[in-house]
């Protein structure tokens, strides 16, 4: 019998509970060749905003222990450009696609939604409130802000809608209610912790932006708790990242609570990883009898 993998997100069932994460697969298109797509059950874009961005000056990648830094500082080509280069690829890849937006406003935000509203292609769109805000700092710790850009985004958008937060919050179970109240879809917990290195020869920091966003397998403890306190209190569903490197850190965040998974630094270190973990999955799946990925959801035991 085929074993059922597929799982439903704001109402699109995906063939398989994998994605790629933002910003860690280019725009979907750049990386076909290093692993099979169309074995994936989606994959979010990188995030774009309405004008181009050239981010932050370099060095903004620096490998640590664990994990790595990014200071990349929403480097994008814009809504427009995307629409024009992107979307004869991205609408015939074989999996589902997830284009994550974001903005300093929420008047920006709408006119990105706004200006993708007749790609067809596009299944959902992942608010990225998880990105700093200028001299705001992050936006997702700014509830007038969020509050305006979900119901901003509710009206314009044709498309279901997932808030991506920032573990960098006081209570991230709390902070996803309020999206739920707001409208939101699903929930993308989390984006990067943040954090520093320094160079201890030159004395600078390794980040020319000081300080940069951590990631990788020593956040995965971390992004577990905060995927399992929200998919306590939420009832919409739920999409685990955070340090996952191999099926069976998928497996922890599904009995966490999580509906699906997207693996960010994993891929860095090898392409194939999504691939990999999906197999993985399956694999888990046979081996202790079940038939289906719903009958581990949320099946912690405590
Ligand atoms: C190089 C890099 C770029 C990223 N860019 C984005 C981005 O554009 N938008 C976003 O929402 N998250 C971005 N992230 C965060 C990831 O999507 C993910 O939330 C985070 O890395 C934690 O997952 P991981 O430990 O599997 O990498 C980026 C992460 C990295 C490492």
């Amino acid at each position: 019998m085929k074993l059922d993998l597929s799982t439903t997100i704001a109402g699109i069932k995906f063939k398989n509970p994998v994605l790629t994460a933002s910003g860690t697969f280019g725009y979907g298109d750049e990386i076909t060749d290093l692993a099979d797509v169309s074995k994936l059950g989606g994959i979010i874009t990188k995030t774009i905003t309405l004008k181009p961005k050239e981010g932050n000056p370099p060095p903004r990648l620096c490998e640590v222990a664990g994990g790595m830094l990014n200071s990349i500082g929403l480097q994008n080509i814009g809504v427009e450009r995307f629409v024009k280069e992107k979307a004869c690829v991205l609408s015939k890849l074989k999996t589902s696609v997830i284009v994550s937006i974001a903005g300093k406003t929420a008047d920006e935000y709408s006119k990105v939604i706004g200006l993708l509203k007749d790609e067809k292609w596009i299944k959902a769109i992942e608010l990225n409130l998880s990105c700093p805000n200028l001299d705001k700092g992050i936006v997702c710790k700014d509830r007038e802000l969020v509050k305006e850009i979900m119901l901003r985004a509710k009206e314009t958008s044709v498309f279901p809608l997932i808030a991506k937060l920032s573990p960098d919050v006081e209570d991230i179970a709390e902070l996803s209610t309020f999206l739920e109240s707001l409208g939101a879809d699903a929930i993308s917990l989390i984006n990067t912790f943040p954090g520093m290195a320094i160079d201890i020869k030159t004395l600078k920091p390794k980040l020319a932006n000081i300080t940069g966003g951590f990631s990788g397998p020593a956040i995965k403890p971390l992004a577990l708790r905060c995927v399992y306190f929200a998919a306590k209190t939420v009832n919409i569903p739920i999409i685990g990242c955070g340090g996952i490197s191999f099926a069976e850190d998928a497996i922890e965040f599904f009995l966490a609570g999580a509906s699906a998974v997207s693996i960010g630094t994993a891929s860095f270190i090898e392409p194939k990883a999504t691939i990999d973990i999906v197999k993985g999955i399956e694999n888990y799946i046979k081996k202790n009898k079940l038939n289906s990925l719903d009958e581990i959801i949320g099946k912690l035991k405590v």
